[in-house]
């Protein structure tokens, strides 16, 4: 019979689980701290442990920890209140094999269990320790709690240390430049440098020698030679964004890069090395680009060593609340105005449109919308979002003239912050035209 240890300060949750899991014929022990925890998970014959976050003493991180030292074969999930992107992150990262968000869903539970107990997965991890000080990742926190989030949250945290290449596939706006950073930050490498190189921005033969570098005199304007973002991202990361653009001789060096880390600047004779880890991102399919012959096979397999691919929006909608919170709370500190009131019938249009702008279109119609709101309240008609019916369209539609301008000029109002010089060169009227009306729509603060 197999033992599970649980270890939670909460004592319902405890005898919750413990009851639920003695049910299902294993062997119980329960800690009701770090200490405890890390004494029974050491000292006695358990096969499984369930970690609580967080726990007088010592928390459930450092209790991992622990344990990943001293027993590193032993399976450990973490099942925590925080299931959001930094702890799913961490726990995978220090070694637990799976993450859990509370209340435990206990049919989820039982399935994570079955395929830990039944894939007799005892084994170690390849978990490498690192100092937890804070990487500068907060302004880059991904939010999202759906599925398929999670499972990315967790990839991420599995390979991040790895260094292996990882190719980011999805739509654009789905998050692809996030998440190469949150393997950056979360990695090993995360004090090295991180170097972003948009391909599809730079002619081929400029983007050549900008990733490579170049030789003085190498062509007419090369008066000194440079080095390219290879060199300069050594030891850290280089993410190549939109890299199905990249020509077939870019690809080719790209190609003989990953196979030999090696490469020569444009115009030169010496081969050079770097140690760099290669991530990629594209919106477009690269498997389909193979097979009609528009991307190196060989160097696409190079690349999706690992390959993380990012749902639309539309496919996880149960994460459209929380971003949208995130997202006005982000606007807050970026813009100083705060909305308090999300009413319904705006939860409802942001929730009927597909997004096919995916994130990025949500936060850009949020930040117009919060522009342009008077107040405190997100008004569903500050989206411009197309309402799902015909009807509904017009029904905003149908409006007097003056009940536009007057709207018009309340929201150029509060854009420009009650300037009104401002407001009457953006509106084309003026300044006395502007106050009149100001007066006529009691538009006066
Ligand atoms: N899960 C998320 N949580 C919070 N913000 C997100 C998330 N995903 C995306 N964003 C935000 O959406 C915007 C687009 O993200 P990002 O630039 O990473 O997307 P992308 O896939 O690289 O898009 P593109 O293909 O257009 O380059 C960014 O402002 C980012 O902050
Ligand atoms: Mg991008």
């Amino acid at each position: 019979m197999k033992t599970i240890l649980i270890a939670d300060d909460d004592h319902a949750i405890r005898r919750t689980l413990e009851l639920h899991l003695s049910e299902s014929g294993y062997t119980v022990l329960t800690a009701a701290d770090g200490h405890e925890a890390v004494a029974k998970a050491v000292g006695q014959d358990v096969d499984l442990m369930l970690l609580d976050l967080r726990m007088p003493g010592i928390d459930g991180f450092e209790v991992l920890r622990i344990i990943k030292e001293r027993r590193p074969g032993l399976p450990v999930i973490m099942v925590t209140a925080y299931d959001d992107m930094h702890t799913a992150i961490e726990a995978i990262r220090l070694g637990a094999i799976d993450h859990l968000g509370k209340p435990a869903d206990l049919d989820q539970l039982d399935e994570v269990i079955e395929k830990i107990i039944e894939m007799g997965t005892l084994s170690q991890r390849g978990v490498v320790f690192c100092d937890s000080s804070d990487p500068p990742f907060e302004q880059n926190v991904m939010v999202g709690r759906s599925r398929a989030m999670k499972d990315i949250y967790k990839t991420i945290g599995a390979v991040a240390d790895s260094g292996a290449t990882v190719l980011i596939q999805g739509e654009s706006g789905t998050g692809k430049e996030m998440v190469a950073r949150a393997l950056h930050y979360n990695s090993q490498f995360r004090n090295r440098p991180f170097i972003a190189v948009a391909c599809s921005a730079l002619a081929p033969t400029i983007l050549e020698s900008e990733l490579f570098g170049h030789e003085k005199g190498a062509f007419t304007g090369a008066y000194r030679t440079k080095p390219g973002k290879f060199e300069l991202a050594q030891g850290g990361t280089l993410f190549l964004d939109e890299i199905s653009e990249i020509s077939p001789e870019i690809q080719v060096k790209l190609l003989r890069f990953l196979q030999e880390r090696e490469f020569e600047r444009v115009g030169g004779i010496e081969t050079l090395k770097a140690d760099v880890r290669i991530i990629a991102a594209t919106n477009r399919n690269l498997s389909t680009m193979v097979a009609n012959g528009g991307f190196r096979k060989d160097l696409y397999y190079r690349l999706k060593v690992v390959s993380i691919d990012l749902p639309p929006l539309r496919e996880r909608k149960d994460d459209i609340i929380i971003l949208v919170k995130f997202l006005l709370e982000k606007m807050r500190h970026e813009i100083g105005k705060s909305m308090d009131v999300v009413p319904q019938e705006t939860m409802d249009l942001i929730l009927a449109h597909t997004w096919p702008g995916n994130v990025r279109e949500l936060e850009n119609t949020l930040r117009r919308a919060v522009l342009l709101s008077p107040g405190n309240v997100l008004l569903p008609e500050s989206l411009h979002l197309e309402a799902g019916k015909g009807s509904d369209r017009l029904a905003l539609m149908i409006k007097p003239l003056h009940e536009i301008e007057r709207e018009h000029i309340e929201n150029i109002l509060v854009f420009t912050g009650n300037e009104k010089k401002r407001a009457a060169e953006i509106l084309g009227i003026s300044r006395p035209t502007l106050d009149r009306r100001i007066r006529e729509y009691g538009l006066e603060r």
